[in-house]
C-alpha cells in the first residue's frame, strides 16, 4: 500500500509509530521499500555519505533531483520525501517554490523537506499553497552548522527549548504534514510531540517522537567516518562487504575466479576455425 501524507496523519491519530530511512539510489531504495517502511528520504546527507564531503552544504538541487529519480524507480510503497538543499529555498519565496516544484516534477518526489522555523515560514506557506506537501526539520539542522558552531545538540536551555516548541507549533500552522526533530533532548521532543497534531519524526530526539528516521549507511554499519551517539547499528554490512571484496581480490589474484560455471562456451567447430 502506497504511503501518503494521509498515512502519516492517521498514524499519529491512531498512535502507530512511523519509520523512515534515507536512500539515494535504485537498488537500495528497492531493498528498503520491500520492508514496511513508511517513508524514504533523499537526504542532503548524501553530501557526506555518497560524496564524502565534511557537511551537507555543497549539495545542489540537481544532485537531489538525480538521486530522487533513481530512488523513485525503486520505490512502490514508501512516501518519497526529497530534501531541499542549502540555499535552494533561502534566497526568495519564488525560488523556493520553483525548486520544490522541480523535486516533484523532475524527481518524482511526493513531498519536500526543508530546515528551519520562523526564518523559513513564508517559503513553507508558499510551497504548501502550491500543493506540495512539506516536512519541517528543527533542532540540530545540519545546514546551520556554521551558525551553530558545529554539530551540537540544540534546545538544551529553557529559551532554546521554548523557541523549538514555538517553531514546531508555527510549522504546523503553516501547513507542514510532519516535522523531523534532530539532535534535541528527549524530553523537549516529547513536549513538541504533544504540542502538535502532526507526526514528529526523530533522529537523536528519543523515543517519544511519533516516528524515527536514520541514514541507512549509519544503521547498517557502512559509514564509520563519524558515528553519532543516536545511531543504532542493526548490522555490520561494512564488514561483510570488506570480507567479500577481499575474497574477490584474492581469488582473482590466485586465479580461482572465474570458474567454468561463470564462463560462456563456443561451439568446437567454430573454435577450430580460429586457430
Ligand atoms: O539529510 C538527511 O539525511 C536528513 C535526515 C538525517 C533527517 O535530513
Amino acid at each position: 500500500m502506497k504511503n501518503t501524507v494521509l498515512t502519516f496523519k492517521e498514524a499519529k491519530e491512531q498512535g502507530r509509530k512511523l519509520s523512515m530511512l534515507t536512500a539515494y539510489d535504485y537498488s537500495m531504495a528497492k531493498i528498503i521499500d520491500e520492508s514496511n517502511v513508511n517513508g524514504i528520504l533523499i537526504g542532503d546527507s548524501l553530501g557526506m555519505v555518497i560524496k564524502g564531503e565534511e557537511d551537507t552544504l555543497a549539495v545542489t538541487i540537481d544532485e537531489i533531483i538525480y538521486h530522487t529519480k533513481a530512488v523513485k524507480r525503486g520505490t512502490k510503497n514508501a512516501l518519497i520525501v526529497s530534501d531541499m538543499p542549502f540555499l535552494s529555498y533561502h534566497i526568495s519565496v519564488e525560488q523556493a517554490v520553483s525548486n520544490a516544484g522541480r523535486l516533484v516534477k523532475e524527481g518524482g518526489a511526493n513531498a519536500v523537506k526543508l530546515e528551519g522555523g520562523a526564518n523559513v515560514m513564508p517559503q513553507i506557506k508558499a510551497i504548501v499553497d502550491a500543493q506540495i506537501p512539506v516536512m519541517g526539520h528543527l533542532g540540530l539542522t545540519p545546514q546551520s552548522i556554521n551558525a551553530f558552531g558545529g554539530f551540537k545538540v540544540q534546545g538544551k536551555s529553557e529559551i532554546a527549548a521554548k523557541k523549538l516548541i514555538e517553531d514546531a507549533v508555527n510549522l504546523e500552522k503553516a501547513g507542514v504534514f510532519s516535522i523531523v526533530l534532530e539532535g534535541i533532548p528527549e524530553k523537549v521532543a516529547e513536549i513538541i510531540t504533544k504540542s502538535v497534531s502532526i507526526p514528529t519524526i526523530g533522529i537523536g530526539a528519543g523515543k517519544y517522537c511519533d516516528g524515527q528516521i536514520l541514514v541507512y549507511q549509519d544503521m547498517l554499519g557502512m559509514f564509520n567516518d563519524f558515528v553519532p551517539k543516536f545511531v543504532k547499528q542493526y548490522a555490520n554490512i561494512g564488514e561483510i562487504m570488506r570480507n567479500a571484496i577481499n575474497s574477490y581480490v584474492n581469488e582473482v589474484q590466485e586465479g580461482l575466479f572465474p570458474e567454468i560455471k561463470h564462463t560462456f562456451k563456443i561451439d568446437e567447430n567454430e573454435l577450430s576455425k580460429l586457430y
